[in-house]
């Protein structure tokens, strides 16, 4: 059984570079070496030499809608979509299928991301209801199949995590606010808490000690009403993998990337700030509100700079929000974004 705590969550660096000097020693499949790993010093910020800067946001990301149901998952990567943007509204090329799926944070699988994929590939995510309910008018419970009743569209977002590498991916979902307009949310009603599935007989770190399972992440309802926050249930037009939150997850761009709870099987309204995983685990280093800001160092790394997985070790410039600032940044106008993170 593999054992962990949120010690180990490490910048990115520190994760490469140990992931390289296990694989010299032929342990990088052991999960018993990773307990205690995380560093206890300071890394280097890697800062932004070189780095691109942030240019203007050039309007709302692409929105393609699908014109039917997804096809199922397969393992083999897509072969190109001539329709498909190959960049976001950045400029950003979109990262590939194969490393979107072979580069993951399940926790509740493993601490190791290239091995997600492979003990994540059992996992049932059929039948599969999420039920939303709490201080709404109109309780419901759907059936993953369900929720395309909302309608499916493709965005394309950036995905920064906390430990400072990133993604973009194009993504099919809808937007949450259109389910939660659907159960009608009471006047008291001021926040939205999230559940990850629990079933530890099929996702083996949820054996171990250091979290209180199951994972919950929470939003402020305004921010769960914001047109970015999407409910996903496919990538590059295919049916979600079980190792990228299959069969429904949420996908909060201008937040760290913890934010974007996978595998959702309770949506609830609620009038108090919802504790969340990371935030009762490490409160001093995951914060509730987790916007991306890079002039709010984690306190163990530099979030001045982020790595895009494909792009070598290459590190750019991380921009305030995600780069998502003309969309969300109104929301927080009244708030001191160093205290509130
Ligand atoms: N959701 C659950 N239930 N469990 C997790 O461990 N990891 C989070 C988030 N959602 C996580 C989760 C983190 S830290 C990140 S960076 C993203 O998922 C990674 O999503 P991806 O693997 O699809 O890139």
């Amino acid at each position: 059984m593999e054992r962990f705590s949120w010690r180990d969550i490490t910048p990115e660096e520190v994760y490469l570079s140990r992931r390289r000097v296990l694989g010299g020693l032929g342990l990088a499949a052991s999960g018993a070496l990773v307990a205690g790993c995380g560093p206890r010093s300071r890394p280097s910020s890697g800062a932004a030499d070189g780095a691109p800067g942030p240019t203007a946001i050039a309007g709302p990301p692409p929105v393609r809608t699908l014109a039917g149901p997804l096809s199922p998952a397969v393992e083999a990567t897509p072969e190109p979509d001539p329709n498909r943007p190959t960049s976001d509204e950045r400029g950003d090329g979109v990262t590939s299928y194969d490393a979107i799926t072979h580069y993951n944070n399940f926790y509740e699988f493993t601490t190791q991301k290239e091995a997600v994929a492979r003990l994540a590939a059992g996992f049932t995510t059929s039948p599969w209801e999420v039920q939303v309910g709490g201080l709404v008018h109109k309780p419901m419970t759907f059936d993953v199949d369900g929720l395309h009743r909302f309608g499916l569209e493709e965005r394309i977002y950036r995905l920064r995590c906390v430990e400072g590498w990133s993604i973009v991916v194009p993504w099919d979902g809808f937007p949450l606010r259109k389910l939660l307009s659907a159960v009608e949310p009471k006047s008291d009603a001021k926040f939205v808490r999230f559940e990850s599935v629990l079933r530890p007989a099929e996702m083996q770190g949820q054996g171990g000690v250091g979290f209180t399972w199951p994972y919950t992440e929470g939003l402020r309802l305004d921010e769960a009403m914001n047109d970015l926050a999407l409910l996903v249930t496919g990538v590059y037009g295919r049916t979600l993998p079980p190792q990228n939150g299959a069969p429904v997850r949420l996908v909060v761009p201008w937040k760290y990337g913890f934010k974007s709870i996978k595998s959702i099987v309770r949506i609830d309204l609620v009038a108090e700030k919802p504790t969340t995983l990371w935030n009762t685990a490490a409160p001093d280093e995951y914060g509730f509100f987790a916007n991306v800001n890079p002039a709010v160092d984690h306190p163990r790394w530099s979030q001045q700079t982020e790595r895009r997985i494909e792009g070598g070790l290459a590190r750019r410039r991380t921009l305030a929000f995600n780069g998502y600032d003309g969309q969300v940044a109104s929301m927080y106008a009244e708030m001191d974004l160093k205290v509130y993170y």
